[in-house]
């Protein structure tokens, strides 16, 4: 543990907005946000029947084949989430790493899968820079020095272990047999490997996976991944060491290495999936269980939604409702860049962060009729979210639920495949503040608190969540790099309005992020006279192409009606209800 200068700083800053207005605190609903008690309403009832989304129609088929055969949730999410590292493989796989919130019904338990991928040990901040100093984004993005130590096989193993009721070899039995027999690719990953075609064919094992005949599959072609097969198969039977020792490791290192990587066996054999207790947030009744450090989502979402609780959002228009959010957003994302990082290596103030004494102090920064300017940091150019990260969602007939955002991060990750393993890797260390106060693909900056070092995890906005009201129950996420954070709070907020998981998911969004100083939207959010007032009162807004692939399930306990949805702006996913 260590306490970096900047963050005594701004520490001291907000303590002091918190003592100028302590005493006007209220909680989102009046109640204590970390003792909050399970929502008793969740463990009344159990549905009877289940429901997937998620971003792949052979993914969600192979969560409902699993439950068919015995399996609960959390076996599900396995078999999704491996049918989706063969299926989906732009996204996410064996070669990244996840977060997940689940809900076990029979005990009300709420858990945080962290299994997100650490830095190796020999994690070298010169590599990520060029000759003149400046950002080396190659070495950032693309080729194994831009991967992590993956987090996903071990996170899968351990939810097995300890929430499954199905053995390993069973609820990673559909990813095999559709990696061995093949699959037609749709169009999203025949775009993804088209786009991405360069920087896949500066590695072998690369061009031999996803460019066969130097190629990109064709619509209709057949497709198989037997050494992902192979590898799958060795984490059925051996669980951890099927993947981090043995074999697996030693190729995955091997290859590492050879195309000048810095992993070694050591980094695969000592990388741990953990157990971490989830942020909890009330907010109009509602229990929003999300995820803690080292994802920055809860953090921001927590702080967010204490800010508008001092709002009357219902009885605004939207120019007023969306100056709000947006001010809290900023105000939530400003923290996100200077305080958070891995709990295992920096001490953050989150309970100064998850305060509603604290969101009190924020809320009254805000005028009521003019933009603040975020104009404490330089300014950074964010990137248009590639959507390569896939979240699914699930409840089944027990109640049990489990909501998981998992990635390579950007498309197709650092776009190399350690040869004989079919993995393809992450590029999930430009996470990390590589640079200082240089921005990441995604136009996040960071602080100390998010620099590399060996056995680190990077910050992350995954954002999974699990909304229980007393009469309905929400299971959400998306992909979508900073805007995840956004996405699923707007989400969040549209359940809460009543909205059903097809409203949700559809529903327009837009964005802000402190740095750059403006607010992302999508087309058709804003009617004209709203962006005109809106304008009027200092925003730039700025169209941005593409959001989220939200994925979400609902249950209304009164009708017990389960329902499923993924989002319509992306046609290959897959909502169902069994
Ligand atoms: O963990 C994160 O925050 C990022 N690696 C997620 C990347 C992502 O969502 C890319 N797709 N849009």
């Amino acid at each position: 543990m260590r306490f970096f200068p900047t963050w005594r700083l701004s520490l001291s800053h907000a303590l002091l907005s918190m003592l100028l207005v302590a005493g006007t605190a209220v909680a989102a609903d009046g109640t204590p946000n970390a003792a909050s008690p399970v929502h008793p309403s969740s463990m009344q009832q159990r549905p009877g029947h289940a429901a997937i989304a998620s971003a792949n129609f052979l993914a969600t088929n192979a969560g409902l084949e699993v439950l068919a055969h015995g399996g609960n949730a959390f076996d599900a999410a396995i078999a999704v989430a491996s049918t989706l590292s063969v299926v989906e493989p732009e996204s996410s796989g064996i070669g990244g790493g996840f977060m997940a919130v689940l809900h076990r019904a029979k005990d009300g338990h709420d858990v945080f899968i962290d299994a997100r991928e650490a830095a190796p040990a020999a994690v070298d901040r010169k590599a990520y820079l060029n000759a003149d100093g400046s950002p080396n984004r190659d070495t950032a993005l693309k080729g194994p020095l831009s991967a992590g130590i993956p987090g996903e096989p071990a996170g899968l193993v351990l939810i097995a272990k300890r929430y499954g009721r199905l053995p390993l070899q069973q609820s990673l039995a559909p990813a095999i047999r559709i990696a061995r027999d093949g699959f037609k690719p749709d169009s999203r990953l025949r775009n993804a490997i088209a786009e991405e075609q360069k920087d896949l064919q500066r590695w072998p094992a690369s061009v031999a996976k996803y460019l066969p005949n130097g190629k990109s599959p064709v619509e209709g072609a057949i497709w198989r991944d037997p050494d992902q097969a192979r590898t799958l198969e060795l984490i059925a039977a051996h669980g951890d060491d099927g993947f981090y020792r043995g074999e697996t490791a030693n190729k995955l290192v091997t290859a590492v290495r050879a195309a000048g990587g810095n992993w070694t066996l050591a980094d695969l054999a000592s990388y741990k999936a953990k157990e971490r207790t989830p942020i909890i947030v009330n907010y109009r009744g509602y229990r929003i269980v999300t995820a803690p450090p080292p994802s920055s989502g809860g953090v921001a979402i927590a702080e967010i939604l204490n800010i508008l609780a001092g709002f009357d959002l219902s009885k605004m228009d939207q120019v007023q409702r969306v100056h709000y959010i947006v001010e809290a957003m900023r105000r939530a994302f400003r923290d996100h860049n200077d305080y958070l990082g891995d709990p295992d290596f920096v001490k953050m103030p989150l309970d100064m962060l998850l305060s509603p004494f604290y969101a009190d102090g924020l809320r009254q920064g805000i005028l009521p009729d003019k933009a603040t300017p975020s104009s404490m940091l330089p300014r950074a150019e964010a990137a248009e979210p590639g959507m390569h990260t896939t979240h699914f969602s699930i409840i089944d007939a027990d109640g049990n639920m489990a909501a998981v955002t998992s990635t390579v991060n950007y498309t197709m990750g650092s776009t190399f495949v350690a040869e004989g393993t079919g993995v393809l890797l992450n590029d999930e260390m430009d996470d990390f503040a590589l640079v200082p106060n240089k921005p990441n693909v995604y136009g996040l900056l960071g602080s100390a608190a998010n620099a590399p070092e060996g056995g680190k995890r990077m910050l992350s906005s995954m954002s999974p969540s699990i909304v229980i009201g007393a009469d309905r129950t929400a299971v959400i996420g998306s992909p979508g790099g900073s805007t995840i954070i956004t996405q699923v709070l707007e989400g969040i907020l549209h359940f809460i309005d009543g909205e059903s998981a097809q409203q949700i998911a559809a529903h327009k969004r837009f964005h802000h992020q402190y740095m750059p100083d403006e607010v992302m939207v999508e087309q058709g959010t804003f009617d004209p006279v709203t962006s005109e007032a809106l304008t009027k009162m200092g925003y730039t807004l700025k169209q941005r192409e593409s959001w989220g692939f939200m994925n979400v399930v609902t249950w209304d306990r009164k009708t017990n009606k389960l329902d499923a949805a993924s989002d319509p702006r992306r046609p290959s996913g897959l909502g169902k209800v069994q």
